[in-house]
């Protein structure tokens, strides 16, 4: 069964037709991508129309298909510049060897030639021909630039071809071209939401010059927003004190305390989508803060500590909440701790791992997550926290479609 990843909701797929008999396929390619979540565009060369009528790119994509290079009307409404800068992906398909010629090329004088040139989005291309065409050095050859020049290439598949002849050639199934675009680590899986980081430690002072803090470095949080912003995702990071550099172009909120970073989360979680609390929070802060150094005087001494607010559970408690990820680090019974978690502050999914266990976590570069969510779950071997931070990235826009998905057909 197919599965809905969520990499393409709301991606907006340029889809190029050039004149081989496989464009039938690209019919159902267009209906595929929809139902995943994408906005589909169709353009088409002229004889690719010989194959099949644009009408039924149309029907199936909801919006007219675009075939002319110079058409005053197309220009005006979007032409080929504009239609190049709406695309977060372009995909020929299927690709003839003269299209995958003259864009290896650099030649433009049709649209669909003219978009490849203009786009500087990911481009994907599928190519389709007779067997003996594709072996021709001179396609190789032109394929192998391409490849060169950042297009990634699907296929040709293997097997009985229009022609009668048996061989490579055939255009990838419209399954298989859709799986490679989810697949695509580059596919912008969080395209136009708003996700909202709290990172680092926080700080909990006793007096002027004293503070209760933990040994959190912040770097998981902070690889979260770095992986956030590059699934097309607006951040706003909220963090605690940490030595890092902030992620470029994410919106960045120094606080101190458990009490400010609960403040500032709570002021900004409903305008956001997405919350992730990757921080370690203090659990408890100093009942009272002396105004004055602490002088050393008894042999022992008490501290009278004061239980913080708990900001993962105050989200989730929001009446229009966004999808809230909590992080559980535990020394002993991860997963019984995780799934008490998840299901005592109401989170849609939580991220464990395992602490000072010589196995990574705090402080530490690499690290490794049980992620447990209702009914499920998924184990993320150890790795560096970016391609950690990844791979969570990439699960919570699987998690979040398919809750999307379940309400829909509720
Ligand atoms: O209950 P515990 O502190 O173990 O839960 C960890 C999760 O709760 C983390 O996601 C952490 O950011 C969050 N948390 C919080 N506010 C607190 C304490 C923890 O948001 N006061």
């Amino acid at each position: 069964m197919f599965q809905f990843p969520g990499i393409l909701i709301n991606k907006h797929i340029l889809l190029a037709v050039s004149g081989g008999i496989a464009a039938y396929k690209s019919a159902e390619l267009v209906r595929l991508l929809r139902k995943q979540g994408a906005t589909v565009r169709v353009v088409m060369t002229r004889s690719a129309m010989q194959f099949v009528s644009p009408l039924t790119f149309q029907a199936l994509s909801g919006n007219p298909v675009h075939s002319e290079l110079l058409d005053a009307n197309e220009e005006n409404a979007m032409g080929h510049i504009s239609l190049a800068r709406w695309a977060d992906a372009l995909i020929i398909a299927p690709a003839t060897a003269n299209t995958l010629a003259k864009c290896s090329h650099g030649l433009a004088d049709d649209l669909l030639s003219t978009l490849y040139l203009a786009a500087t989005c990911p481009v994907y291309v599928a190519p389709s021909m007779n067997q003996a065409m594709w072996h021709k050095p001179v396609t190789q050859e032109n394929i192998q630039k391409l490849k060169s020049h950042g297009v990634i290439v699907i296929g040709p598949g293997q097997g009985d071809q229009a022609c009668g002849e048996t061989g490579f050639g055939r255009m990838s199934e419209p399954l298989e071209i859709c799986r490679q675009l989810m697949a695509d680590p580059t596919a912008q899986c969080l395209n136009g939401l708003k996700v909202l980081i709290s990172a680092g430690p926080t700080r909990e002072p006793l007096d002027p010059v004293r503070y209760i803090t933990n040994r959190s470095s912040g770097k998981m949080g902070y690889a979260l927003a770095d992986a956030a912003i590059k699934a097309g995702a607006k951040v706003t990071l909220v963090s605690g004190p940490v030595s890092l550099s902030a992620p470029v172009n994410a919106d960045v909120v120094s606080v101190e305390t458990a009490a400010q970073m609960h403040a500032a989360v709570m002021s900004k979680a409903a305008e956001h989508d997405i919350y992730i609390g990757a921080a370690a929070v203090a659990d408890y802060s100093p009942a009272l803060m002396e105004n004055e150094k602490i002088k050393k005087q008894a042999e022992q001494t008490t501290l009278t500590l004061q239980k913080t607010r708990d900001i993962l559970a105050d989200v989730a408690q929001l009446p229009d909440r966004p999808f809230t990820v909590g992080f559980a680090a535990e020394t002993h019974d991860l997963e019984q701790y995780a799934l008490d978690k998840l299901a005592r502050k109401n989170l849609d999914m939580i991220a464990a791992n395992w602490v000072g266990r010589d196995q990574g976590g705090f402080d530490s570069d690499q690290n490794a997550l049980q992620v447990f969510w209702k009914n499920g779950q998924k184990k993320l071997a150890m790795t560096d926290k970016n391609h950690l931070a990844e791979q969570l990235i990439s699960l919570i826009a699987e998690r979040m479609e398919h809750e999307r998905h379940d309400k829909n057909t509720a």
